[in-house]
């Protein structure tokens, strides 16, 4: 069986047929995934708040995200991985490259994602130039929670905004080949959706993108305290994981799911 690689996500999205993922840690989960229809699984460094029972992400670490990533690639044969580079593995490109390689050739992703806007651009070139394909983060951005003041809806107002939009262009300039865009508000993720030619996967971003992703554990309702307004408990719906995942599919591929309930 092969691989879905970024010539069959990019005829995706020029085709309009909605991108379906869903993060994954472990072989298991990352088999049920894959025979449920996720298209795309990533391997998020929320690991280290429903792995490890972190407060944040920051504690991750490279290696934990190698060890990781590798379990999802043994456990699937077709879905396409996305590794995180985790906080401060990427804060100048010297190390990104460096990092973003083990990422790709010892836990075998297909692709690294890491956070933030225009300040990040130079490294995604670097990135990029030698081959590893990139996808964004922008929007609220979880490595940067203390300075964010929590996890926050962002671009609100006009300026911030702007600025997002302006972002998601100098990314793709600079070779991104895809970007996640987390808390926004809905009518900012549509326009960035159609001022881009990458890829654009939302979380909490409404339902006018490209593609969905969450958090498996908050869509199976098993992260202890408030869930998130932009997810929906999948598994309380079914009773059994694999069709909850089959569902998710299912709501993404059809515009079910977001609602307009679960939009900022
Ligand atoms: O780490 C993660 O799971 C993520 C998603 C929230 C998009 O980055």
């Amino acid at each position: 069986m092969s691989r879905l690689n970024l010539s069959h996500l990019r005829k995706m999205k020029t085709e309009q047929t909605k991108i379906a993922v869903l993060t994954a840690y472990d072989a298991s989960f990352a088999h049920v995934l894959e025979q449920a229809g996720v298209d795309v699984i990533l391997v998020g460094d929320s690991l280290g708040m429903v792995i490890q029972g972190q407060e944040s992400t920051l504690p991750v670490t490279v290696d934990d995200m190698i060890y990781h990533t590798q379990n999802v690639v043994r456990g699937t044969e077709s879905v396409f991985v996305i590794a995180d580079m985790p906080f401060m593995s990427y804060a100048n490109s010297e190390q990104a490259i460096k990092n973003a390689a083990r990422l790709m050739a010892e836990g075998g992703a297909h692709m690294v994602k890491l956070e933030g806007g225009a300040v990040v651009a130079d490294t995604v070139k670097q990135l990029t130039d030698r081959g590893i394909p990139v996808c964004a983060h922008l929007g609220l951005l979880p490595q940067s929670v203390h300075r964010l003041g929590g996890y926050k809806v962002q671009g609100r107002d006009q300026d911030t905004a702007d600025q997002l939009v302006n972002d998601a262009l100098i990314l793709q300039e600079a070779g991104a080949d895809m970007v996640v865009l987390e808390c926004v508000p809905a009518s900012l993720a549509k326009r960035i959706t159609s001022e881009v030619d990458m890829a654009v996967i939302g979380i909490g971003a409404g339902s006018d993108v490209d593609g969905q992703v969450l958090v498996l554990y908050d869509m199976l309702g098993l992260t202890p305290g408030k869930r998130p307004r932009f997810t929906h408990d999948f598994l309380a719906d079914t009773g059994a994981i694999p069709a909850a995942i089959a569902n998710y599919v299912h709501a993404v591929k059809s515009l079910e799911f977001p609602r307009q309930e679960h939009h900022f």
